[in-house]
């Protein structure tokens, strides 16, 4: 049976764990042939593993996204290995908090260079390929922490801010060349970097991470956290043929914590 994704090629940044790798292991098991790009050699290895175990193609890449060069590097091995790049999911992330009068000048450096500068390189590399083809798809990550957000995550909230107004520009300069861009705003997912981020928050907040992760739980609208695959279905839904005419959006999958 044909399945939907038969023939394309998936640029994944950050596929070594998380919303990445189950990103990648979804469009691998619709068809894709997926491209893994991350900093994480082994873990990504591992994600490339069982993309080929679903039968799919892997290139597993090791990439730093903070470097130009890395990416360059790397697109070019993907458009030799293949000649063509029809889906770019950007996952590659890290989140950093704490109070705004003693955020350390390196530490904003990284987070820009992670998750903003690294963004905007990933979407200008891939965008000559899609558009020299008349056609592609650019999902990139941004986060609910764009939309509202709490104390003590300025940094986190600017540079996922930032991803949603690379995405809207992206969409004005590529639509006219067949090239949909769009965000996708996760709410709290099981991820390693979530439960990161409630040890941090819950020790401010003079309570546990799995209480943290608990009270977030009882805020959404469906009353517990996103399983990582649920992320790539709305990521695999917007490189789709249903979503042609969906360009520009920075869309919530938050299980409603937005509604509260
Ligand atoms: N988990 C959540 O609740 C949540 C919510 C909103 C947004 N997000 C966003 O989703 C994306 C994925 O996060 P996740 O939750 O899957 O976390 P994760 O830590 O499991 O995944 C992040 C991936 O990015 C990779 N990475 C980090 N720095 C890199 C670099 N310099 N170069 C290349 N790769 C690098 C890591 O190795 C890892 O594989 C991130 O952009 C994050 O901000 C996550």
């Amino acid at each position: 049976m044909a399945e939907r994704f038969d023939g394309h090629v998936v640029v994944v940044t950050g596929s070594a764990t998380g919303i990445g790798e189950a990103t990648a292991v979804r469009f691998a098991s619709e068809g894709a042939a997926v491209a893994c790009m991350d900093i994480n050699v082994e873990e990504n290895d591992a994600t490339a593993e069982a993309v080929e175990a679903l039968g799919a193609d892997a290139l597993p890449l090791a990439c730093d996204v903070r470097s130009r060069a890395d990416q360059e590097a790397a697109f070019e091995v993907v458009v030799e290995r293949w000649g063509r790049i029809d889906t770019l999911v950007t996952s590659a992330g890290i989140y950093v908090g704490g109070p705004l009068a003693e955020i350390p000048a390196e530490r904003w450096d990284d987070i820009v260079a992670v998750n903003l500068t690294g963004v905007l390189v990933s979407n200008s590399l891939a965008a000559p390929t899609m558009t020299a083809q008349g056609r592609g798809s650019i999902v990139n990550i941004s986060s609910m922490a764009a939309k509202t957000s709490w104390p003590e995550s300025a940094e986190y909230s600017a540079t996922k801010s930032g991803i949603i107004g690379i995405t809207r520009s992206a969409a004005m300069e590529l639509g006219p060349s067949g090239v949909t861009v769009n965000a996708v705003c996760p709410g709290n997912t099981l991820t390693t970097m979530v439960k990161e981020v409630a040890e941090e928050v819950g020790e401010r907040l003079g309570m546990t991470g799995a209480e943290w992760l608990e009270m977030r739980a009882a805020d959404t609208a469906v009353r517990r956290l996103a399983d990582p695959s649920e992320i790539a279905g709305v990521i695999a839904f917007l490189a789709s043929d249903d979503a042609r005419y969906l360009t520009g959006q920075a869309i919530e999958v938050d299980g409603g914590i937005i509604l509260s």
